[in-house]
C-alpha cells in the first residue's frame, strides 16, 4: 500500500471513510459473466488461496500492506467495539488484530480462504471467521466500530452495494479503512467510477 488518502467524513452520519491505493498486481485478471460473478470469484479465490496464504505474511509484515494495520490502530481502538475484516482472505490481518486485543469478525466469499483462516485461529481469542458476501452480510446495523476491507470491493459485481453495506454496518462515528488497487495496476484506473455505480470501461 503506497498511498493513503483521507476523505472528508460523511457530514450526515459522521462516519469516516479512509481509502488507499495499492501499487502492485495481485490475482489474475479473468473474464466473468455477470450472471454467475460470485461463483466465479469464489472459484478463482479458492484456486488462489494456497498461493495467497504462502505470501500473506510478507504482504502484511513488509510488503504492500505493512502500513495498513498501524493506520487502523491509530483510527480504531481495540476497546471501541467489534471490527469487521471484510474480504479477509486467509485471515492474516484479522488474526493480527485479534492478537492486539480487537474483537474481529472475518468474512470472505472463498470457503478455502476461510478454511485457512480457521486453521490458524486455534488458540487465538476474539476472532471468528465465516463465509459471506460483502455486499450482503448477516450482521445488524451499526454492529461494527471499524471495518477493514483491503482489495476486495473491486472484486465485487456491485462495488457500490459493498460500500452501502459497510455504511449500514458501521456505527455512527465508525471508521472504514478501504484499500483498492492503485494506478500502477494499469487499466484498472478505468474501473474506478464503477465504485460509485457509474458506467465504465471494464478492464479484463
Ligand atoms: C486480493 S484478496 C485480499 C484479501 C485480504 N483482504 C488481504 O488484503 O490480505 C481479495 C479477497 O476478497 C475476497 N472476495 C472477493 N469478492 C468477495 C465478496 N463479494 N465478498 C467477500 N469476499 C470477497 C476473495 O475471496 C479474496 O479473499
Amino acid at each position: 500500500m503506497n498511498e493513503l488518502a483521507v476523505s472528508a467524513g460523511n457530514p450526515v452520519s459522521g462516519k469516516k471513510v479512509y481509502t488507499g491505493n495499492t501499487s502492485y498486481s495481485e490475482g489474475r485478471e479473468f473474464g466473468m459473466s455477470k450472471s454467475n460473478w460470485d461463483s466465479q470469484v469464489t472459484q478463482e479465490w479458492n484456486r488462489n488461496a494456497a498461493n495467497w496464504h504462502s505470501r500473506s505474511r510478507e504482504m502484511w509484515e513488509s510488503g504492500s500492506r505493512k502500513t495498513v494495520l498501524p493506520l487502523f490502530a491509530r483510527l480504531v481502538a481495540p476497546d471501541s467495539g467489534p471490527v469487521l475484516d471484510a474480504g479477509c482472505g486467509d485471515g492474516y490481518a484479522s488474526l493480527k488484530l485479534a492478537r492486539q486485543g480487537y474483537r474481529v469478525q472475518g468474512v470472505d466469499i472463498s470457503d478455502d480462504m476461510i478454511q485457512l483462516a480457521n486453521r490458524q485461529a486455534a488458540g487465538v481469542n476474539g476472532v471468528t471467521f465465516q463465509t459471506g458476501d460483502v455486499t450482503r452480510l448477516p450482521f445488524a446495523d451499526g454492529a461494527f466500530a471499524g471495518i477493514l476491507s483491503i482489495n476486495v470491493v473491486e472484486w465485487t459485481e456491485q462495488p457500490l452495494a459493498a460500500l452501502e453495506e459497510f455504511h449500514r454496518l458501521l456505527r455512527p462515528g465508525g471508521v472504514l479503512l478501504l484499500g483498492i488497487l492503485g494506478p500502477t495496476a494499469g487499466p484498472r484506473g478505468y474501473s474506478y467510477p464503477r465504485l460509485y455505480g457509474k458506467p465504465t470501461i471494464q478492464n479484463r
